[in-house]
């Protein structure tokens, strides 16, 4: 990034950082899909994003998964991490850093971290005992189990006793700052149901929780006491600092802060929320370090009702659904069906139904039929129309000139969904308004400047439509902008141009005489498997 830019530039998004006890399913694609439309809008609209995801890979979960499949845990990481990469890649992910927790440089920011939070007096020796589910990485309380001691997040598998001598945060140190950050910045978790579930949580009282193992050798070791290693979450929440590092630098605190530091927004799943929205700003204020500004907790992918999990083993297989049906079919289909910050359930039905209607029918044939009239009556470029001819009330410029405005909003609050259906009231309203102008009709009348009218003002719409929705299905809105004549790829680094977002994401710029292209399906129809 360029030094002399200023932050409020900047936008710095996180997805989890994934367990690889497993290969990622689809409740992990799910959030880098959200966090990858996210950064493409912001990039679109001009701001330097750097979008962090990658894997964690301490502590007993992935060590007893590798001890299960007879491989060294690093050996077995390495594997899985590697499918997470590939995944990303299948899913058009435009992700700026990848971070592995097993990283050595992140063991020096780690280290150093420690250290700070250990001089301020908020480390200590104590006794943990308690029930501790293995797979969340997190001890329960009693009351929250199921019976005979099952986790209700992995209703497959049994908490475990553990009586041991651990380090602790003193996190009970920061309730009341804690409490005053969630006043003075209402925005900081969201969405507001998450929101009063961590104030409640937070009423009840904080206690100190532990952050050292003595059981478990796949680790860090503590920096002062190397019998025992760091917790896992200590260690993981520590590398979305580690990921701010640029590759050749040295890795301390300053220089990993210095230029994308506070993290502008956390994704997340609800599952993890408390570690995101207390332990993590309590950590951070211990060493004296700004907060992140934004923690957004999604809900669960479900099937049958109950979370899709890898320890559950009711998973989808992402790299199967992105081979079969291709990746912006999934990627419209989980942003635009669940409302973001809501569970949703999958049904391949339902997906297929979804994707043939909205990309098929409604924006596919769209583009395909006007190309075709454009190509038919006014030798396939675009009509020598000028946008201020074409009056505020005609019914796509009047949506056409809001949509701006509003899909913005709907990014802003990751209302995907809601994105989707702006922008699809314009596309049916374009299908409509040929409907109901009739070109052919027009033509065969040689009403031709009210042809012009009409087909100028559907291509404008479809191209503001591929504008708009390129985040969430980037191949789909490439085609359409190319056989719109522009030599644009949204899968391509866009060089950061606010001014190219002003232009395009407004109705009316869609240059007369553009030569178009012959249409092409940008989005063959589905068959379910
Ligand atoms: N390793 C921790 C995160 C550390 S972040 C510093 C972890 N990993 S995880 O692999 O178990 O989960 C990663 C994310 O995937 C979480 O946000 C979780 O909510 C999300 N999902 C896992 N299963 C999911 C669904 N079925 N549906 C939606 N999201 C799901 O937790």
């Amino acid at each position: 990034m360029n030094h002399s830019e200023t932050k409020s530039n900047t936008f710095t998004v996180t997805t989890p950082l994934y367990y690889v006890n497993d290969l990622p399913h689809i409740g992990s694609a799910y959030t880098t899909m959200a966090a990858d439309a996210l950064a493409r809008f912001e990039r679109l609209r001009g701001k330097s994003v750097l979008l962090i995801t990658g894997t964690d890979e301490h502590g007993q979960k992935i060590q007893r998964a590798a001890e299960d499949k007879g491989m060294e845990p690093q050996v077995y990481s390495d594997k899985i991490s590697a499918g997470f990469e590939a995944l990303w890649q299948k899913l058009d992910i435009q992700h700026d850093r990848f971070i592995r927790t097993t990283d050595l440089r992140h063991q020096a920011i780690v280290n150093e971290f420690f250290k700070r939070v250990w001089d301020n007096g908020d480390i200590y020796l104590g006794q943990q005992k308690g029930w501790y589910c293995v797979s969340c990485e997190e001890f329960k309380e009693e009351r929250d189990l199921l019976s005979d001691h099952y986790c209700p997040l992995h209703p497959n598998k049994q908490v475990e006793w553990r009586d041991e001598e651990n380090y602790f945060f003193a996190l009970s140190k920061y309730q009341n700052q804690l409490e005053a950050l969630y006043k003075e910045r209402p925005d900081f978790i969201q969405p507001e149901s998450r929101r009063n579930e961590v104030l409640s949580f937070v009423a009840q009282g904080l206690q100190d929780f532990s952050i050292s193992r003595v059981n478990v050798d796949w680790g860090f070791p503590v920096p002062v006491a190397p019998n025992h290693t760091l917790y896992v979450w200590f260690d993981a929440l520590l590398g979305y600092v580690s990921a701010l590092l640029d590759p050749d630098q040295e890795p301390t605190l300053e220089n990993a802060l210095k230029t994308w530091w506070p993290i502008k927004l956390h994704l997340i799943g609800k599952d993890i929320l408390r570690f995101h929205a207390v332990y993590w700003p309590a950590m951070l204020m211990s060493a004296q370090l700004p907060v992140t500004d934004r923690v957004f907790g999604h809900g669960f992918l479900t099937k049958d009702g109950q979370k899709m999990g890898k320890s559950l083993g009711n998973t989808l297989d992402p790299v199967e659904l992105v081979n079969r049906y291709g990746a912006d079919a999934i990627r419209y289909y989980f942003l635009k069906e669940i409302e973001f910050g809501r569970d949703g359930d999958f049904n391949e039905t339902r997906f297929v139904d979804i994707v043939n209607a909205d990309l098929a029918n409604d924006l596919g044939n769209l583009l395909n039929r006007t190309l075709g009239m454009v190509h038919k009556y006014c030798g396939g470029e675009v009509p020598n129309v000028k946008s201020a001819e074409i009056p505020d009330d005609n019914p796509l410029k009047a949506i056409g000139l809001e949509l701006r405005q509003r899909t913005a909003k709907a990014y802003e609050s990751l209302a995907f969904s809601e994105v989707a259906r702006e922008i699809f009231t314009l596309v049916r309203a374009c299908n409509k308004f040929i409907d109901d102008q009739a070109p052919w009709s027009l033509y065969k009348q040689k009403q031709t400047a009210e042809l012009e009218q009409v087909l100028y003002a559907v291509l404008e719409s479809a191209r503001l439509a591929a504008y708009l929705l390129s985040p969430i299905i980037p191949s789909i809105s490439t085609d359409i902008y190319q056989q719109l004549g522009f030599s644009i790829n949204f899968n391509e680094t866009l060089s950061r141009d606010c001014e190219m977002y002003t232009t395009h994401a407004a109705w009316g710029i869609l240059p007369a005489h553009q030569k178009l292209k012959l249409p092409k399906p940008v989005f063959v129809r589905l068959e379910q498997a």
